[in-house]
């Protein structure tokens, strides 16, 4: 439309198109329609006009978000996993990881470009940019350079304390040594020996947020359609603008995220989302390509009387009963086309009453999941440490400052009781690399009479504590397990915080590994298991950009799994490996006496009362 005076973006207008000049259609009256301004061009002033760009029929209908639309939260342009968050872990992460890839991928782009073909390197630090964009990585790192130049310094003076403590702190008195604690550091630490004279310190982590390192206006997200799985792996590929994305800059606890994120199932016109989210012109016209005025398919709530649990892949798992929701380690494949058929966001609750979190590895802490369920999140249940170790931040200080506002921490043998069921942290070892990590937790959920353990990547090292844990719970009746057994070498996730090279042999026998065979086995044993589940294997493909697992049927993981699966199955005990989506519903007995407490139905699981 060419116009003196242009409307500006999201504005209604009314266009009367006379159909004199339309083929077959001379003769009728014109006719009005409603439209939404999508873009406005102004030429130079000498033109006396502008134009502008609208999109007929839209106008004051309400419109959903679509299913398919990815929004991906962003630190310095980095995909916020939860070491991006709190400053101290965040500092070691730009300088150890992100400015060296970048620095490596300006100087060699191809030898990047191969590598992120090369199966065995799957995870690597390689950038999967798919094209040369070394101009952008360029102004990337240099922006980087430029203002984050106090987490550069941040992370500097941790690696400087780290060898004031192995030079000086040798056995006598550590309060003289405040005095040289790096100046960036200073008032945000303790030093501590251990029992055995080993220095070390710790940070005042609520103090670290509230100071300069901790910086929202470098947080965003950027918005774009998803149609496949395959997504470049987010540790060591920086989210860099492209067609038809959308990066609004805006805080993780900001609420404009949670009117975003409603609009997949409560629609508002494009005038109020603009608003909503506060879009500038450029924007408001590429979200438009977001929005559809289609209802999203209606959820089916659970019905029965005795509970449904159905599996979204990994180790995300909804369970429903007619008083209450949980989800574990939430992680979420959006709706699109695909031959592995899924639960989605759209198999979500309108209210999920307790989100359970496991341990801080991205797989089973995703923020781009968790924020755009925060609405509908009523509690969010983690393991509690606040010990202060770089390695091991808080999730319930890190949760919070992301905007969620009812953070459990349950420490081990704790419990949370609800209506006819109740949550128990069970202990969770290993798959750590034997760092001093607290934040990891197994959940023991109770609901009406059925016990279900969620166990995560546990490493049943020590099957003595589960005797101890066993006097505690008694029997379990469905097993949820990972068996990811040969796990990375400690250095792919905590590599960045290691002040001090770890020499390769050392590297490789500390592994982020989940329980084996003989592991797995003896926790069925323990708990006298009637189900197994192994799960969080990393399979679903729509996880690639967090795990790039990729396994065959020589890999241990699949060998171990395939074992305990026969043996269980041997012993009469129901076992498989779960891919993909499945769904189980239990009964109730004290609605339906006749049946064991312990056995599934195998149909609707539904029984009268
Ligand atoms: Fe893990
Ligand atoms: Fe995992």
């Amino acid at each position: 439309m060419v116009a003196p005076i242009c409307p500006s973006v999201g504005t209604s207008v009314v266009l009367t198109i006379d159909r004199e000049g339309i083929p077959n259609e001379i003769g009728l009256p014109p006719v009005d329609v409603k439209c939404e301004v999508l873009r406005v061009e102004l030429p130079p002033a000498e033109w006396e006009a502008g134009g502008f760009a609208v999109q007929i029929g839209i106008n004051g209908d309400r419109c959903y978000l679509k299913p398919n639309v990815m929004i991906e939260p962003l630190v310095d342009g980095w995909y916020a996993w939860a070491h991006l968050i709190p400053p101290a872990t965040a500092a070691r992460n730009l300088t150890e990881r992100h400015l060296k890839i970048m620095e490596s991928y300006i100087e060699t782009p191809e030898s990047h470009q191969a590598a992120v073909k090369n199966p065995t390197l799957l995870g690597g630090p390689f950038m999967d940019l798919g094209e040369n964009r070394v101009d952008e990585v360029r102004e990337l790192r240099e922006r980087t350079l430029r203002e984050r130049s106090h987490l550069v310094r941040l992370s500097g003076a941790l690696e400087r304390l780290d060898t004031l403590l192995r030079q000086k702190a040798t056995g006598y008195s550590l309060e003289a040594l405040y005095t040289e604690v790096p100046e960036e550091l200073q008032g945000y630490v303790e030093l501590v020996y251990d029992l055995n004279n080993h220095p070390s310190f710790r940070l005042i982590e609520p103090l670290l947020y509230k100071s300069p390192y901790y910086d929202e206006s470098l947080q965003s997200v950027m918005l774009s359609e998803i149609r496949q799985d395959d997504r470049p792996f987010v540790l060591s590929t920086p989210r860099i603008d492209s067609n038809g994305s959308v990066q609004v800059e805006m805080p993780f606890a900001s609420e404009q995220l949670d009117k975003l994120f409603r609009l997949k199932n409560e629609p508002l016109t494009i005038s109020e989302i603009r608003h909503a989210l506060g879009l500038n012109d450029v924007q408001a016209e590429r979200f438009g390509a977001f929005l559809t005025t289609e209802k999203p398919r209606p959820y089916s709530k659970y019905e029965g009387e005795g509970a449904r649990w159905r599996y979204f892949g990994h180790a995300c798992i909804l369970l429903e009963t007619p008083g209450v929701t949980v989800l574990t380690d939430p992680v979420l494949s959006y709706t699109y086309e695909s031959d592995i058929s899924r639960y989605t966001y759209e198999d979500l609750p309108e209210v999920i009453d307790y989100a359970v979190i496991t341990h801080n590895h991205q797989d089973h802490i995703l923020f781009e999941t968790l924020l755009q369920l925060r609405h509908r999140i009523r509690n969010i249940v983690v393991p509690r440490n606040g010990g202060g170790a770089l390695q091991d931040p808080s999730l319930r200080l890190l949760l919070r400052q992301c905007g969620f506002k009812n953070v459990i921490e349950l420490a081990e043998m704790e419990e949370i009781p609800f209506d006819r069921g109740s949550i128990t942290a069970v202990p969770f070892l290993g798959e750590h690399g034997d760092l001093n990590v607290l934040t990891k937790s197994a959940y023991l959920l109770r609901v009406n009479d059925h016990t279900l353990m969620f166990a995560a990547d546990s490493c049943n090292i020590s099957p003595k504590l589960y005797e101890h844990v066993h006097k505690q719970i008694g029997d379990v009746e469905a097993l949820f397990i990972g068996m990811e057994c040969d796990g990375a070498p400690v250095s792919w996730i905590y590599g960045p915080l290691l002040t001090q090279r770890l020499e390769r042999p050392k590297d490789l026998s500390r592994r982020l590994a989940g329980s084996n065979y003989d592991r797995a086995l003896a926790l069925v044993d323990q708990f006298h298991c009637k189900e197994v589940y192994v799960y969080a294997m990393g399979q679903e493909p729509w996880l690639n950009h967090v795990m790039s697992i990729k396994y065959t049927d020589k890999s241990n993981p699949i060998i171990h799994s395939d074992r305990l699966i026969e043996t269980c199955r041997t012993r009469g005990i129901k076992a498989e490996r779960l891919f993909g989506e499945k769904e189980i519903l239990l009964r109730c007995e004290s609605h339906d006496p006749g049946t064991s407490t312990n056995q599934y139905c195998a149909d609707d699981g539904i029984c009268a009362a």
